[in-house]
């Protein structure tokens, strides 16, 4: 019989949407995938790197697994894939001695004969290369973490190489999966019974696929755009799409998103900085005055969307006038959500030869100044929720209360209701009594039953 394997996933859903991968061509050798590291004789960490801590926690999770042994067992294999594997190489067996295989990026594929090697007495084993010619993205549903949800990377990499990002070197360039294959995952997925599609990659919106085949019968401005009117075109409840990239953020995006009410009413645009020196320095290739058109561009919709975006406090050579900036400029956003970053230099980045010359303290306060700005931004956009009714996918009970169940709206808002007999996978109406800071709360509005 083959072993049992275990991956634990850390990171963004690109990381999620690996590991499914990863465990589809691994049960299709042979092995069995479980559900903890206890009882696994492999165990895979599927690491992410796009700040220190992060990067950190892999190192004391192989400390941990390592200690796994008992006078009945052996310790388990340890294999680690995903960003840090792709950078560290291996260092990592210098570092690690307990690692016995590293996994790149992009040799997800050939898993399950890099540890047969490591089976058969091989020491160190690793894979750094490129994926294969006529690799295709097969997931099968038995791996998927949702039933209900399912993630379709779309383009893979990132060319845009901002002075801090790591990720240009952990996932290496961008690569876009073809629109017939996409369209037939989804069209598989909805056969399926899936409510909800996330499509993903570093930047969505910098689409570019080889061939047009798939896109033709769809008008639009960009590959992108007509990739999304051809998903939507597929009557998939509910289609995302994360992460948008502000310099390639065409307003096409949103004429799609008002003639298909099935592409949902959210867009994550993370702009990073306020200020205009400092996103030079980011090498962001826009400054702020272009991002502030893209958010006219969506605020101005006739469809009301809700935006969400990324910040980083703390950049080198930020002044106290650079963060008044993105203070003022997150004030004029009106964010529905805000992901705040303090930053962590990454080795190898471009900025990594800056001088961090923010203190630890200032970055936290600074942290704590924008958190709280957008706190209060927000409970003005959450409590206008009151009264409303929102569209949501029930997603499991909730973890408060045995009888409230908790899902996402259309928005990617965290909705918690009254469960009367609801089932997780089913989309219903709720109507909002109570907004809190991070999560709305109603109950399911009765017509809406079947
Ligand atoms: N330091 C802090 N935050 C970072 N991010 C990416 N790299 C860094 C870094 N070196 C943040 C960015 C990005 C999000 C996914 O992580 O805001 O949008
Ligand atoms: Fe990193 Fe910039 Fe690429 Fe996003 S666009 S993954 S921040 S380099």
């Amino acid at each position: 019989m083959k072993s049992t394997v275990y991956i634990e996933t850390f990171g963004c859903q690109m990381n999620v949407a690996d590991t499914e991968r990863a465990a589809t061509g691994l049960r299709k050798a042979g092995y069995e995938m479980t559900a903890s590291a206890e009882t696994a004789d492999v165990v895979l960490l599927n690491t992410c790197s796009v700040r220190e801590r992060a990067e950190r926690k892999i190192f004391r999770r192989i400390g941990e697994v390592r200690k796994l042994a008992s006078p009945t067992r052996k310790r388990p294999l340890i294999g680690v894939m995903g960003c840090v594997a792709q950078l560290e190489g291996p260092s990592i067996f210098r570092n690690s001695p307990a690692v016995d295989l590293v996994i790149g990026t992009r040799a997800t594929d050939r898993i399950s004969s890099l540890i047969e090697r490591v089976q058969d007495g091989e020491k160190s084993v690793i894979d750094l290369e490129e994926r294969q010619e006529g690799e295709v993205w097969d997931v099968s549903p038995a791996e998927r973490r949702s039933p209900y949800v399912a993630f379709v990377p779309i383009i893979e990499g990132c060319n845009k190489f901002c002075s801090f990002c790591i990720v240009p070197y952990s996932r290496g360039r961008e690569k876009s999966r073809s629109a017939q294959e996409i369209v037939a995952e989804v069209l598989r997925l909805r056969a399926l019974g899936y409510k909800e599609i996330h499509l993903i990659g570093q930047n969505v919106n910098s689409y570019r696929p080889k061939s047009q085949a798939g896109l033709e019968p769809y008008g639009g401005a960009t590959p992108f755009s007509r990739l999304l009117r051809a998903v939507a075109d597929t009557g998939t409840e509910r289609i995302k799409f994360m992460t948008s990239f502000p310099r390639d953020f065409h307003p096409d995006i949103v004429s799609a998103l008002e003639e298909f009410p099935n592409l949902c009413d959210w867009v994550h645009l993370p702009v990073q900085s306020g200020s205009d020196r400092v996103l030079k320095a980011m090498r962001r290739g826009h400054n702020s005055e272009d991002y502030l058109r893209r958010v006219e561009a969506i605020k101005t919709s006739t469809r009301r969307l809700s935006l969400t975006s990324d910040i980083i406090v703390g950049f080198p050579g930020e002044l106290e006038a650079d963060f008044e900036d993105t203070m003022r400029l997150v004030r004029a956003c009106e964010y529905d959500g805000l992901f705040i970053f303090k930053y962590s230099k990454r080795k190898g980045t471009p900025a990594e030869k800056f001088e961090d010359s923010v203190t630890e303290a200032e970055k936290t306060r600074r942290f704590l100044a924008l958190e709280e700005l957008q706190e209060s931004i927000q409970s003005r956009i959450y409590r206008d929720y009151v009264g409303r009714r929102v569209s949501v996918l029930v997603e499991r009970q909730s973890a408060r209360s045995a009888e409230d169940m908790t899902g996402h709206s259309t928005c990617q808002k965290v909705v918690n209701f009254r469960s009367e007999g609801t089932a997780a996978g089913e989309i219903l109406d709720v109507l909002i009594s109570q907004a809190k800071p991070y999560s709305l709360y109603g109950e399911v509005a009765r017509e809406s039953r079947p």
